[in-house]
């Protein structure tokens, strides 16, 4: 496919997985599903094989996304190479997938999620590992309105 966009967070359990979720139905409610391949995966291996985080799961199944297939995987050097769009939620995110390639000039890349978000804040996507319940909500609607922006900004770019 020729555009190939991986969603990148630490645990690959709760912010990447809910933006692969939401990004993928929207490519298919926008019947781009044979032109834009769809991924996630973490920069840590800890919960590798494992489905999202319970918490994740039941905030995006209440506003009608099934994340309840997906499983944990982690970050390769690999993945640079083979997608053509990187989004990172955090600016550690970012750091760890630079890193798997230092000497490359991957900047245009590898993007920070929220550059694209309407309403960016601080530019990163918080973590709502170790929060409470409105930390899931508030990431879900982050996370909605920025695939919203991304997915526009590639039909411009790919013209599709
Ligand atoms: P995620 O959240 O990066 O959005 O998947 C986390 C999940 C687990 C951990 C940290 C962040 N953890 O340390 O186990």
């Amino acid at each position: 496919m020729p555009v190939r966009v991986l969603f990148v967070c630490l645990g690959n359990i709760c912010r990447s997985p809910v933006a692969e979720g939401l990004f993928q139905q929207k490519v298919e409610a926008a019947g781009l599903g044979a032109e834009i391949e769809v991924d996630s995966a973490g920069t840590g291996g800890w919960h590798v094989g494992a489905p999202p985080d319970a918490r994740m799961t039941a905030t995006a199944a209440r506003h009608g996304t099934d994340l309840s297939r997906l499983k944990a995987r982690q970050l390769t050097r690999a993945d640079l190479d083979h997608f053509s769009h990187v989004f990172v939620m955090d600016k550690a995110n970012l750091h760890d997938t630079l890193y798997l390639d230092p000497d490359g000039d991957r900047s245009t890349q590898v993007r920070l999620f929220r550059e694209f978000d309407p309403e960016p804040g601080d530019y990163q996507v918080p973590d709502p590992y170790y929060g409470g319940d409105d930390g899931f909500e508030q990431v879900y609607a982050m996370v909605d309105r920025t695939c919203d922006a991304i997915l526009e900004r590639l039909r411009e770019a790919y013209a599709i």
